[in-house]
């Protein structure tokens, strides 16, 4: 009989410490019942001790999202396990996950503590956790540099404590799958209690090694694998969830004794959500869900796929929910027409939402002559925002060319109050930035701009995802319009009122 895998994701909580990619609590709810609706079996939706706006993200995640486990991070500390349980008390299922450190270069530069003591602290720790709840789950962080003896007495203490879950994280990417899954073979071989526990990796991609460690994992007895949406997460992010739940359904022949419950049709919408959101783009020839997966563009190629799909595809797009090209949508279509191809992509706006995106709509079919299916994405992501937007743009005028010093004039609205400033700069865009910075005296450091074409063709959508970083924090703001000039305006405004909500949600200190 065919073993079930449980899915973890992480996107809410690894997959949030990408640099800029901080969510306000709606933003994060959102994507937990998107992620509920994909059909994870555990999701790991914040750090509840790490501020107040996380706290309270997670325990309205805990109180309404239903279906999978609800877990929360807590380092192995009474205080974090205590604030921890507060936060996902109300969850159906909640679940406390510990971590601390087992390799000899984090317990002696990051802990500064004796490995005997540390040992001791996890076991009080996990003892400690499973008076609140018997769903604890315990990390040995940066396990693939840690030593195997040590691994494995640490592991049979917190069994013995009482932990269901132990989580074996590649946390710096350093692992190769054959020794990877040698160290989990020892483990396995080792423990003499490891078969009351759930064995789970979780890998990060700092040699792009994440998802292939995860996937080999599984046939070395491991039965939880923890993944992000997009492949997301500190650094070179975590092992991509699409990526791993379709290789998994694709490569059967392979997996043929495994099998996991993720509803595969929502991965295309949950991937759009999750990167608009958090405002970080998908790479184009991302596996399984950038927008090239699908396209064939050399002769051979789209011969061989006319005559048979079989010859150069071996994803079926249908299987992800979706397809990026055109829809037949113009300026004439009306409200039901929208609705419905809305409808066909997954998105069931609430009437709210949908009038912002239906206004949006006719602004841009106005511009453009066909819209695509990317253009409705982006359309929707303008629409979602859930901090009602401090600054707003009510006018822009720039001025640039070959012989002209380039200025700005811009106009901006905070609650009623209106501004307008003019400033120069060494282009339209800086020029309309530094007309921005008068108007909010915020002293901020552009550190990356990116720009990118939503379609194809002059028409084209541009979408601009900047980072901005205001004392010493980083914060990603996106913007489209056919107007370049326009979208860098908007995602910057979009950045600082990001910027603004946390500071005034309590995170600021
Ligand atoms: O990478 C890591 O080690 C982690 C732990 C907290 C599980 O994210
Ligand atoms: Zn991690």
């Amino acid at each position: 009989m065919s073993e079930k895998i449980y899915i973890f994701d992480s996107t809410l909580r690894d997959g949030e410490q990408t640099p800029g990619a901080k969510l306000n609590p709606k933003e994060k709810l959102k994507i937990a019942k998107q992620l509920a609706k994909l059909n994870v079996d555990i999701i790991e939706c914040g750090f509840p001790i790490s501020s107040p706006g996380e706290f309270k993200a997670v325990e309205a995640i805990a109180k309404e999202v239903k279906g999978p486990v609800i877990c929360g991070l807590a380092r192995a500390l009474p205080k974090d396990i205590e604030v921890c349980w507060e936060a996902i008390k109300k969850a159906e299922q909640p679940r406390i996950h510990v971590f601390l450190a087992s390799s000899p270069i984090h317990m002696k530069y990051k802990l500064r503590k004796d490995p005997e003591e540390l040992l001791n602290m996890g076991i009080e720790a996990v003892k400690y956790a499973r008076k609140f709840t018997p769903e604890v789950q315990y990390s040995l962080e940066d396990a693939t540099r840690s030593e195997l003896d040590y691994m494995c007495r640490v592991i049979e203490g917190i069994i013995n404590a009482g932990a269901r879950v132990i989580n074996l994280p590649d946390t710096v990417g350093y692992a190769v799958p054959e020794q990877f899954c040698e160290m989990i073979d020892n483990i396995r071989n080792r423990v003499p209690n490891i078969d009351k526990a759930i064995i789970s990796v979780h890998c990060h991609n700092d040699l792009g090694l994440a998802v292939v460690n995860s996937l080999e994992a599984i046939r070395h007895g491991v039965r939880q694998i923890e993944c992000n949406i997009n492949g997301i997460g500190e650094r070179a992010g975590n092992a991509a969830l699409e990526e791993i739940v379709v290789a998994m359904i694709v490569r059967k022949d392979y997996f043929k004794d495994y099998h996991h419950d993720i509803n595969t049709k929502e991965i295309y919408k949950t991937s759009r959500m999750v990167s608009h959101l958090m405002g970080i783009p998908i790479p184009v020839n991302k596996a399984v869900i950038g927008t090239n997966a699908f396209k064939h563009s050399s002769g051979i190629h789209q011969d061989g796929i006319l005559k048979n799909m079989q010859t150069y595809e071996i994803i079926n797009a249908e299987l992800i929910g979706g397809k990026a090209g055109q829809i037949n949508l113009t300026a004439r279509s009306g409200r039901h027409a929208v609705r419905h191809e809305l409808q066909q992509m997954g998105f069931t706006p609430d009437d709210e939402e949908f009038e912002k995106i239906y206004a949006l709509f006719l602004d841009l079919a106005d511009k453009k002559k066909q819209v695509f299916r990317e253009d409705l994405e982006a359309l929707i992501a303008d629409s979602i925002v859930y901090t009602a937007p401090t600054y707003s743009l009510e006018y822009l005028q720039t001025v640039s060319g070959t012989k002209s010093i380039p200025s700005a004039v811009v106009k901006l609205k905070k609650d009623k109050e209106i501004f307008i400033e003019t400033a120069t700069g060494s282009g339209p865009i800086d020029a309309a930035y530094n007309a921005i910075n008068k108007i909010t005296g915020l002293e901020l450091r552009l550190e990356k701009y990116n720009l990118r074409a939503v379609t194809e063709g002059r028409d084209a959508l541009g979408e601009v995802s900047i980072t901005i970083e205001y004392q010493g924090k980083n914060y990603i703001g996106r913007g489209t319009s056919t107007d370049i000039v326009e979208a860098s305006v908007k995602a910057y405004l979009n950045g600082i009122n990001k910027l603004i909500a946390f500071y005034a949600g309590g995170n600021g200190r």
